[in-house]
């Protein structure tokens, strides 16, 4: 029987598939179904830095109309304003606590974070609680004029030195797809000391439904042709960058996860596939995983990990946007 064994970010996994942060790994009952499952660490899902801040935020609104507090008394906004975000964190650090205590599989703290202000000083608390690790979900979109592409980068690695300031595990970054100058991004990002960068998180997107006139979630999952911008960049970057990169997005069956570990990635993550076939679809994946190996005779995934990144493939250039201007003007 083939070894699954892989190592992502130091942490020793039973297998290459994690559960990604998601509604799926948001209670202990969660992240227990998830190990059971199969799965060989979980992140779980994230607490929000800005619903951190709307929570206290909301109040405060409520104090400032309560005729008890003198109105002018900042001081009774700053004491709820620290209890509350305490208050938020202190069950999401009791989730990790607990999941230490009950699960045998790593368990990823996350954090959806949009600055390198205060929250950051929670970190010590996620890492007090046990959590194997971290990640950075960083989700500064692009929206605002103001912020040009090298403030959101400059953001980016604000968060990340300040993050690693302030924890010892291993610190890994979620980021998105949409950079002006992704390749830089990956690589500055790789060089601030960050154990791993998992490509690319995927955002809620809209929809209009033109008969009540209403705002509307669309495509909330992937699907598995969305796969190839993850396996394209861990395709290109993997020989290149420092730390360990991790595919989600589009991960949808267990030869998706074969082509990342041939790609160069070091783990991946799922999310919609379990939402679309439930969990007894982890086994089928690692099944699929183990008879390609015996198939081709390898007994150990480092045996074929790389084999067909960007530098290892006599082919590298396919990787690259270019090729699809090649391809198109091939096609009658
Ligand atoms: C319902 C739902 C909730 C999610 N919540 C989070 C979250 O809290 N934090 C996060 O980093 N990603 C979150 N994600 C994104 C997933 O972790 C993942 O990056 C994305 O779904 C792409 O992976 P997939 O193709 O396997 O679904 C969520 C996705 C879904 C569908």
């Amino acid at each position: 029987m083939a070894e699954l064994s892989v190592k992502y970010m130091g942490l020793n996994l039973k297998n290459p598939i994690i559960a990604g942060s998601s509604g799926l790994t948001h209670s202990i009952a969660d992240l227990q179904r998830m190990e059971k499952s199969g799965v060989a660490a979980v992140v779980m899902k994230s607490l929000f830095e800005e619903q951190i801040y709307l929570d206290a935020d909301y109040q405060q609104q409520k104090a400032s109309k309560s005729r008890l507090i003198y109105l002018q008394h900042s001081e009774t906004f700053d004491y709820i304003d620290t209890h509350i975000r305490n208050e938020y964190v202190s069950d999401y650090v009791q989730t990790i606590r607990e999941a230490k205590k009950k699960l045998h599989i790593p368990v990823i703290a996350s954090i959806n974070c949009i600055s390198a202000s205060s929250w950051t000083s929670f970190v010590a608390k996620l890492q007090d609680a046990g959590a194997d690790a971290i990640e950075l979900n960083i989700a500064v979109q692009p929206f605002n004029p103001a912020l040009s592409a090298a403030d959101i980068e400059q953001l980016h690695l604000d968060i990340i030195h300040k993050v690693r300031s302030m924890t010892n595990v291993p610190v890994a970054v979620k980021i998105s797809p949409y950079f002006a100058d992704l390749s830089r991004v990956i690589d500055n990002i790789a060089a601030t000391g960050v154990n791993g960068i998992v490509l690319f998180n995927r955002f809620f997107s809209p929809d209009i439904n033109i008969d009540n006139m209403q705002i509307v979630a669309a495509n909330m999952f992937s699907t598995p042709a969305e796969l190839s911008n993850s396996l394209r960049w861990i395709a290109v970057k993997s020989d290149l960058v420092p730390c360990d990169l991790c595919a989600s997005t589009g991960v949808h069956s267990g030869r998706d996860v074969i082509k990342i570990l041939l790609a160069g990635g070091a783990a991946t993550q799922i999310v919609s596939t379990i939402y679309n076939n439930g969990l007894d679809w982890v086994a089928v994946m690692l099944n699929d995983l183990e008879t390609w190996m015996a198939g081709k005779g390898y007994n150990y995934i480092d045996q074929f990990a790389g084999k067909m990144n960007g530098f290892e493939t006599d082919a590298p250039a396919s990787y690259e946007r270019m090729q699809f201007m090649k391809y198109y003007s091939q096609v009658e």
